[in-house]
């Protein structure tokens, strides 16, 4: 945690990109029910390594709560089974998601799923696209809890040039509209132990899959 985060009493607004908002600070007033929340979906449904696309474990863990309906229709279809076990995705994130995409510019967001990652030292994220789910006119809300990151916030070409942006606890990022299909990626995770989650970072993602 930098000096400015522990001075800074109001989240902050930073247009990044259009489509693009930065709110440092924003999930922190309500930080510890959000990771207790974290802890119950995990409990439910636990985590598990993801895979590439090719089929490769990852050292990113990652787990999934949100509506049936959404894990019936995409996400995980080589493992539907698995899907079942996603629990209901629980009010206190909806609405603070809800109210971080009104905030953002995007107030008829309407997210069915919250996906988590869990990152811990050395863990990276290579640079992509979201693109598995089907209403790209929907964006993407991500909350950070923990650790600190670099998170890289490139164009629409993997090649292309890379903002980065230090995420840390209690921070929210947005990427939506114009800036919906920008490459994107997390920097290795630097060792730490933070208060709240210890040696871990989370990050969850609000998306409509559906
Ligand atoms: C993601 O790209 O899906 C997650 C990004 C993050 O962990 O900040
Ligand atoms: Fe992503």
């Amino acid at each position: 945690m930098n000096l400015f985060s522990h001075l800074a009493t109001e989240p902050t607004h930073e247009d990044l990109f259009a489509g693009a908002v930065l709110m440092r600070g924003l999930a922190l007033a309500q930080d510890a029910e959000f990771f207790a929340a974290v802890e119950r979906i995990i409990s439910a449904a636990p985590l598990r390594h993801a895979t590439t696309p090719s089929g490769l474990p990852m050292s990113v863990m990652v787990t999934d709560c949100g509506t049936e309906r959404a894990f019936e229709r995409r996400w995980d279809p080589a493992s539907p089974q698995r899907a079942r076990l996603w629990p209901p995705m629980p009010r206190v994130l909806l609405d603070f998601a809800l109210r971080c995409a009104v905030r953002a510019g995007f107030p008829e967001f309407k997210p069915d799923t919250c996906h988590i990652n869990r990152y811990q030292a050395g863990t990276r994220l290579g640079l992509h696209q979201d693109r598995h789910e089907i209403d790209l006119s929907q964006p993407i809300i991500s909350i950070s809890l923990g650790l600190e990151c670099t998170f890289l916030l490139g164009g629409f070409e993997r090649t292309g040039e890379v903002k980065r942006i230090l995420l840390e606890h209690g921070d929210v990022l947005v990427w939506g509209g114009p800036s919906r299909m920008r490459f994107h990626g997390v920097k290795p995770l630097k060792p730490g132990d933070h208060p709240m989650t210890g040696p871990y970072r989370y990050n969850l993602t609000f998306r409509k899959i559906a």
